[in-house]
């Protein structure tokens, strides 16, 4: 049995821990061979390949990023991608894929194991914690931390100059990074996507926290959008995946906040720093497990399976029902954390 493996969409900390766990299990347990795909889809599209067995995954586990390389790149929306794909599979002599990706990356999954024949195992990764059909996503909790010791930064100068404190973080459609970190960081407004912002709501819980006496510290997350669909209109952009995007929100939320309160506001953008780098124990531990169950499931022929985590155990569910709709934060949750505004 030869096993490829490829990782796609954008990359996260604990990619390399799920790796090492599927080639770790499957050579010593199973004697499999494997083949690691470069770049996400872009491998099998084109046939590019690296090596994958033991000393390959040696001393990986803690590090960031993907020793496979990762990319965007859709073979369903590449010429004859699909014939590419088989073809390129047949050449390296694969006889299933285990496909390591968020909704995109899984969505093709799903769709060639489902309507093509490849035959594909998926394990789900984000740092957004978006994906359905699993409690976590490794990554999320590596980017939370980094997130929330910001935060904790943030406090310290905010409160020596009595300014506001704008932190934007990561999250297009889902506000999970900002209700998890803001929570754990102690901040007085969490902005979702989820929840489209009032304004003048916000300005009123800055200014009684100045009034109280401390800084106040703004969470948003990238993709959160004011109820006000004026200014949406006149600063939206498309992002690259299609989808409207105030560009800059934290930039934007604090020239507002400054403008309408009278108090100095400033941004910081976390960006890519909350992707990079070594994935916490919590990511280690539960990276590492997806890829030890994503083998079994090979082993098992249980294809066109997602393995996810349900409380303490692994599951698998069908990646088509994972991939079929984003989890997005509920309003119930949200309602919880706002005690805390203001
Ligand atoms: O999906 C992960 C993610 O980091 C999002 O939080 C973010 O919006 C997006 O990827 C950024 O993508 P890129 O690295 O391609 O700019």
């Amino acid at each position: 049995m030869r096993v490829g493996v490829l990782t796609g969409g954008g990359d996260c900390p604990g990619l390399n821990a799920v790796i090492r766990g599927i080639v770790r299990k499957g050579v010593q347990e199973y004697g499999y061979d494997f083949t690691g795909f470069k770049d996400g889809w872009r491998g099998p599209l084109e046939g590019a390949t690296v090596r994958l067995d033991i000393p390959a995954v040696r001393g990986i586990l803690p590090r960031g990023g993907t020793i496979l390389g990762s990319s965007r790149t859709n073979p369903l929306k590449a010429e004859n991608g699909i014939r590419r794909v088989k073809e390129n599979l047949a050449k390296q002599e694969v006889d299933a894929l285990i496909v390591i990706g968020g909704e995109d990356t899984l969505g093709v999954a799903a769709r060639l194991n489902d309507e093509y024949g490849v035959p594909c195992v998926g394990v789900p990764k984000t740092i957004d914690n978006d994906l359905s059909g699993t409690d976590y996503t490794f990554g999320f909790d590596t980017a939370v931390g980094i997130a929330t010791e910001a935060i904790d930064r943030l406090h310290t100068t905010a409160e020596s100059h009595m300014r506001v404190l704008v932190v934007e973080v990561m999250g297009r459609h889902a506000g999970w990074i900002a209700l998890h970190s803001g929570l754990a960081g102690g901040a007085n407004v969490i902005l979702i996507p989820e929840q489209p912002f009032d304004l003048e709501q916000v300005c009123s819980w800055v200014t009684s926290r100045f009034k109280a006496s401390y800084a106040p510290i703004v969470v948003v997350a990238e993709g959160a959008l004011p109820k006000d669909g004026d200014a949406v209109l006149k600063d939206g952009t498309l992002d690259s995946f299609g989808h409207v995007r105030l560009s800059g929100v934290g930039e934007w939320l604090a020239k507002e906040i400054e403008k309408r309160t009278g108090k100095e506001a400033r941004t910081t953008v976390l960006g890519h720093v909350q992707r990079g780098g070594t994935p916490s124990a919590f990511d280690r531990w539960l990276a590492t497990r997806f890829g030890l169950h994503a083998i079994d499931a090979v082993r098992d022929g249980d294809f066109g399976k997602m393995v996810a985590l349900r409380g303490t155990d692994i599951v698998r569910v069908p990646i088509a029902e994972a991939t079929a709709r984003l989890k997005t934060v509920d309003p119930a949750l949200y309602s919880e954390v706002s005690v805390f505004f203001g």
